[in-house]
């Protein structure tokens, strides 16, 4: 008999039936996003699950899996998933590295062009019929190139982004907990600063770091106050990285120039208050969302998942401790 997959979300027609080869698949082709209880309840007889963001995999649902062997996550970032709890039962969790660190970064410095130069207000402004005439000093915006950028967090991701901010001739600054060898540092073209030296130093300052108890509120009042008065804060990490709250204080008294956002707490019910801030640009959590690179990701954990219940060798496991535990 074919094990039991559940995919939580809508996915790609041709990665089903690469799935329904070797599982059996309860899919959600409607993509109506699952309560817990009704988590709980698809879960409850599957041996592996295709999740995304949006499920919240935690030991009360883990606790009604008793069959789960695998969690293939389709993003790299997994604190959706208690990957400790997972390891503990000998659960395998893999993500999809890789596959979209390009594509993060051109989101990345789409969200930096479009707030340096005003694009979304200006585009509100002129659906809004308010183009009635040209004006050499209307709609200024901040430079790009020859600016100093401030990347926090400098993985694969941050790194992307670094080699696009060269082609900027911008400065790189960058923070993370483990400095880069001096050989890709060169290549980034990028300086390791402490957090406070590059919240000070930089005109836009880039969140690429993953989300953990580590980095919630990674950016708060008190780093806001670090920054210029120019800078502009643009975050395709995680919502939760940054304290929304201080930030909407700090835009609104205008501690900040400005920020670009995909990423929120409590996404997609973001605080309201971002919604009159003009300065703000505004994306829904799209950083990997090109089409192929959506596919890659969902192919990616297709694979995994299938190596990974079929072998027990997922190519991207992120918990190999979990193999140890006996089932
Ligand atoms: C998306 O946010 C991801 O982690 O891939």
């Amino acid at each position: 008999m074919k094990q039991k997959l559940l995919v939580t979300r809508q996915l790609f027609p041709e990665v089903l039936d690469f799935l329904r080869v070797d599982f059996d698949v309860d899919d959600n082709q409607a993509d109506e996003q699952f309560d817990r209880d009704t988590l709980i309840e698809r879960l409850r007889d599957k041996d592996g699950v295709l999740a995304m963001i949006t499920e919240r995999i935690d030991t009360v649902v883990l606790a009604e899996a008793a069959r789960l062997a695998m969690v293939a996550n389709c993003a790299v970032g997994t604190d959706n998933i208690d990957v400790a709890a997972c390891t503990a039962r000998g659960i395998l969790v893999s993500n999809t590295p890789g596959v979209l660190t390009e594509t993060v970064a051109d989101h990345a410095f789409a969200l930096l062009l479009a707030a340096a130069r005003r694009l979304c207000a200006v585009d509100r402004w002129i659906r809004d019929r308010q183009w009635n005439r040209w004006s050499f000093t209307g709609w200024l915006g901040t430079e790009v190139h020859g600016a100093t950028i401030g990347i926090c967090g400098m993985g694969a991701i941050g790194q992307a982004i670094a080699r696009r901010a060269r082609g900027f001739d911008m400065r790189v600054f960058y923070h993370c907990r483990h400095r880069l060898d001096a050989a890709v540092e060169r290549a980034c073209g990028a300086e390791w600063q402490s957090k406070d030296e590059l919240l000070a130093g930089a005109d836009f300052i880039v969140l690429a770091l993953p989300y953990s108890a580590d980095t919630r509120h990674f950016i708060g009042a008190r780093e806001i106050a670090l920054m210029k008065p120019s800078a502009q804060l643009v975050n395709v990490a995680r919502g939760g990285v940054v304290d929304d709250e201080a930030l909407i204080a700090a835009l609104r008294r205008g501690a900040i120039a400005g920020a670009a956002l995909d990423v929120f707490e409590n996404e997609p019910e973001l605080d309201e208050n971002f919604l009159g801030l003009s300065e703000v640009v505004l994306s829904p959590h799209i950083g990997s969302a090109s089409r192929t690179t959506r596919l890659s990701m969902a192919m990616l954990a297709a694979e995994n998942l299938k190596r990974g219940l079929l072998s027990g060798d997922p190519p991207n496991l992120v918990n190999p401790l979990a193999r140890r535990q006996a089932r």
